[in-house]
């Protein structure tokens, strides 16, 4: 018998408070800065999307705010975007799409592993986005990418052999996937700000 949201709302993991402060919130068109810090702030985000200035964090937050998306900012105690959970969704499948990156700055507490759970939580909820299936995947060489996935609830379901080219090199892929039955993961949530 899988746990429940309200399970998981309730769970905690010994190192939350490495991301006391820090809160899920809307993206907002004035995250523009902020979004291009990020971006700026490690090589691995080259992939993530084409924001080399203001004008592209403007067309990224255009995109991310689309309703579609359902994506959140994190949020440093500032208030400051530090980065993003995406999920893009098709409403004919009931599925989502998740993506999900971070200001380099604020890596290695935690903070995505929690805002991914929250996130997907949500979103498999059936008073909340009661989407049916949540999927995502990661380049084998983005181990953090599945630590990630694995605390937010994901199931390795695949892999994708040589499925990206990057820099003259082929790089699998490995899939992931989350359904409502599965069991919830017991990490705690991010709490959210009111827009
Ligand atoms: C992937 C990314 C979002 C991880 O963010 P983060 O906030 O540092 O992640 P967390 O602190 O929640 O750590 C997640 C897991 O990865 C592990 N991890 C973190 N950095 C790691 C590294 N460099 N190598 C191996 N494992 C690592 C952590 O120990 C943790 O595992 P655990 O739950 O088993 O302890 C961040 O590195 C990032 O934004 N990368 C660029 C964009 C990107 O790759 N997005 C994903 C695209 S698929």
């Amino acid at each position: 018998m899988p746990s429940t949201p309200s399970d998981s709302a309730s769970a905690d993991v010994p190192d939350s408070s490495r991301t006391a402060g820090y809160v899920l919130r809307p993206v907002r068109e004035t995250d523009a800065p902020a979004v291009l810090a990020a971006f700026s702030s490690a090589p691995d985000m080259a992939r993530q999307g084409a924001v080399v200035d203001e004008d592209g964090a403007r067309r990224l937050i255009g995109w991310l705010r689309d309703d579609s998306a359902r994506s959140v900012a994190i949020a440093d105690p500032d208030g400051v975007l530090v980065g993003v959970v995406g999920v893009r969704v098709d409403a004919v499948e009931r599925t989502g799409w998740v993506h999900y990156w971070v200001h380099a700055s604020h890596r290695g507490r935690g903070l995505t592993s929690r805002a991914v759970a929250t996130v997907c939580d949500e979103q498999l909820a059936p008073a909340g986005g009661a989407l049916e299936r949540l999927e995502l995947g990661h380049r084998v060489d983005n181990p953090a990418s599945g630590g990630v996935a694995r605390a937010a609830g994901f199931v390795l379901e695949g892999r994708e052999r040589e499925k990206f080219l990057v820099d003259g090199t082929r790089v699998d892929v490995l899939t992931y996937g989350r359904l409502p039955g599965d069991p919830w993961p017991r990490i705690a949530h991010l709490p959210r700000t009111v827009p």
